[in-house]
């Protein structure tokens, strides 16, 4: 679904992220984890079109979108819930959803199943929403657009414990199914491995370590040691 072949890029002339290859199958959920600053948003950003391209393939299928514009590459099938949510303040729950809406299995309904606390706020501005509701919105603008990948970077940062719960009881309903192929980034090891069954660990702009979910739990991969968190 996903085939990066020797990415490399950054910002401007600067390079961070440097001859990586990974894949992700459809219907498969793929965790990175790593420190802050390694490079992980900047990954996203370059699978989204938003960092700047240097080397290497991005492919979606058989075509290669790494020269594509943004609009291109949502339209090639990459839906993204960047760290920051970017929720328009002055726009309503249902204006963010009916902007993004694309047909296919994730209409406006669909997504307000999955995230019922929305319902109630369709017509609250994006400015009065909670932390949490800001998620979950920037989770269920992407979806309606319907993506073939979906990007998400660290979609619990800042949340409240409870929410937290919540909004992985979501995700977890959402990866797997419909074929959808998810990149998740995310610092807490422990949601990465209960939603993904692969995990990788990079380190300045590099991966350091891929495995399946299983081994890290098992604790034939120590996660901690990779992220050098021991050192
Ligand atoms: N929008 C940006 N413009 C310029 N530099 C950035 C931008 N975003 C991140 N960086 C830089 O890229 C490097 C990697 O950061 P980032 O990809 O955000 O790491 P992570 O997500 O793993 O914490 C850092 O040195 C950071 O300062
Ligand atoms: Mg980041």
């Amino acid at each position: 679904m996903l085939d990066l072949v020797g990415l490399t890029g950054g910002w401007g002339p600067t390079t961070i992220v440097e001859r990586l290859s990974l894949s992700v199958g459809a219907g498969e959920t793929v965790a990175i984890v790593g420190r802050n600053g390694v490079g992980k948003t900047t990954l996203l950003e370059l699978i989204a079109g938003r960092a700047q391209w240097q080397a290497g393939q991005i492919c979606i299928g058989d075509r290669d979108i790494s020269r594509f514009p943004i609009h291109e590459r949502a339209r090639a099938g990459i839906g993204y819930v960047p760290q920051q949510r970017e929720i328009f303040p002055s726009l309503t729950v249902r204006e963010h959803l009916t902007i993004a809406a694309r047909p296919g299995h994730w209409s406006k309904d669909k997504v307000l199943e999955l995230f019922p606390s929305l319902s109630a706020r369709l017509d609250s501005l994006g400015a009065h929403l909670s932390g949490g509701e800001q998620q979950m919105l920037a989770i269920a603008r992407a979806l309606v657009t319907n993506p073939s990948i979906l990007l998400m970077d660290e979609p619990s940062e800042g949340l409240a414990p409870v929410v937290v719960e919540q909004l992985v009881a979501a995700v977890r309903n959402l990866v797997g199914g419909h074929m959808l192929a998810v990149l998740l980034v995310e610092q807490r090891v422990d949601i990465a491995l209960d939603l993904a069954s692969r995990c990788i660990v990079m380190d300045r702009g590099r991966i350091v370590s891929s495995a399946s979910s299983e081994d890290h739990r098992s604790g034939i991969i120590n996660v901690a040691d990779m992220m050098g968190l021991g050192r």
